[in-house]
């Protein structure tokens, strides 16, 4: 039996979303059906409806999300109806070079349901990022979905999902912020208030905040930033080397997503440093270094896909984290939102009002 459910669409280049009925088929072998308590809003699922991703519209947006199993199809194990879950967008295959050589966060082979959900008039949708959850139930591979505890809010805990985990495993998975090291986090949006967070989770000394918005900064002092550095004010290298003795962090963490900030992070961290790239850049940038500079200063240069989380591992870990007060999730949660009420998010998203807009059903 197929579900009809409300559901956000985005149905055309740069048009309004749209709140529609779409149709949910039941679970096949190897997926679940998902009824969603929570989903935040996403930078992505504003570049979905802008075109910025592929031309594959109509799209099912939302995908940073927490809800419950209701059913699960064939040959479904690892979880099943009534399990508080949050879901995931990269499935690992366990087949690929990368999970048989035990590193199972690169999967180069992640899935999604196979079988499609639709318009009323048989549209097929393409959900965001494989997941498509601003909807009041969603279909997807059953690997997408990591059971949690149920006493999380969804709220949350469905933040997880994506961003806050991008940022924490940023710091703590790609980084290895480690206990007394010193971190500059330059963007401090969701994703880089979010490494803040991790890198004070992993016992990081100094934790230097950059941005070129007062208020994004009060808020990573908030959550754990030992130091702040305007940069619309101040060099940040220059600000960054003055915090640490002259030398530059041992790790610091680009969470913009362009060439000139990049550079900034690359000079910012002291010699044998880590640079990690969690931003997002755009097909057209470009990076230009003096490829001695490359050299010489040493160390590790990265990026940080979805954090290089392991959702198995990351998400359970997090939540009990969550529920024993050591890491605040819920700081990510500015406002809580209707489902009709996503385009007026997208708006004060652009205008960098909120950490998080989380619909909540
Ligand atoms: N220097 C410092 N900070 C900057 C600069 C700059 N030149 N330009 C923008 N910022 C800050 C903004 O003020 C904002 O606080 O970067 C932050 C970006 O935050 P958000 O727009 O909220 O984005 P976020 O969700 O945190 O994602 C950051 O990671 O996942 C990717 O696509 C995403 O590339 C994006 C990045
Ligand atoms: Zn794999
Ligand atoms: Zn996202």
């Amino acid at each position: 039996m197929a579900h009809q459910v409300r559901a956000v669409v985005a149905r055309g280049k740069g048009a309004p979303v749209s709140l529609e009925t779409i149709i949910v088929p039941d679970p096949g072998p190897g997926e679940a059906l998902v009824k969603i308590e929570a989903c935040g809003v996403c930078h992505t699922d504003l570049h979905y409806r802008e075109g910025g991703i592929n031309d594959e519209f109509p799209f099912l947006l939302g995908h940073e999300a927490a809800g419950v199993v209701e059913s699960v199809g064939e040959g479904v194990t690892d979880v099943a109806p009534g399990d508080f879950v949050i879901l995931n967008w990269r499935a690992v295959c366990g087949q690929c070079r990368a999970c048989l050589r035990g590193r199972p966060w690169y999967c180069f082979s992640t899935h999604n349901a196979k079988q499609k959900m639709t318009l009323t008039d048989g549209t097929e949708l393409s959900p965001a990022l494989g997941i498509g959850a601003f909807a009041e139930k969603t279909l997807v591979a059953a690997g997408q979905c990591t059971k949690v505890d149920r006493a999380a809010s969804a709220a949350a805990a469905g933040l997880l999902g994506c961003g806050v985990m991008a940022g924490i495993g940023a710091a703590i998975n790609t980084g290895n912020v480690g206990r007394g090291d010193s971190v500059a986090v330059i963007g401090c949006g969701g994703v880089g208030a979010a490494a803040v967070v991790g890198s004070n989770l992993a016992g990081a000394a100094k934790i230097i905040a950059v941005d070129i918005d007062d208020a994004k900064l009060d808020t990573a002092k908030k959550l754990g930033a030992t130091h702040t550095v305007n940069s619309k004010d101040a060099d940040p290298v220059e600000a960054i080397r003055d915090l640490t003795g002259g030398f530059g962090a041992d790790v610091v963490i680009e969470a913009v997503g362009r060439p000139e900030t990049y550079k900034q992070a690359f000079y910012a961290r002291d010699l044998a440093g880590t640079v990690v790239l969690v931003g997002v850049p755009t097909p057209e940038m470009k990076l230009e270094l003096p490829l001695l500079d490359v050299f010489g200063r040493g160390g590790a240069l990265k990026s940080s896909w979805y954090g290089d989380c392991l959702p198995s591992r990351d998400f359970p870990m997090l939540i009990d984290l969550y529920l024993q007060g050591r890491l605040d999730l819920d700081a990510f949660v500015t406002e809580t939102i209707a489902l009709d009420e996503v385009e007026k998010a997208f708006e004060r998203m652009h205008r960098g009002d909120v950490l998080r807009s989380v619909v909540v059903l």
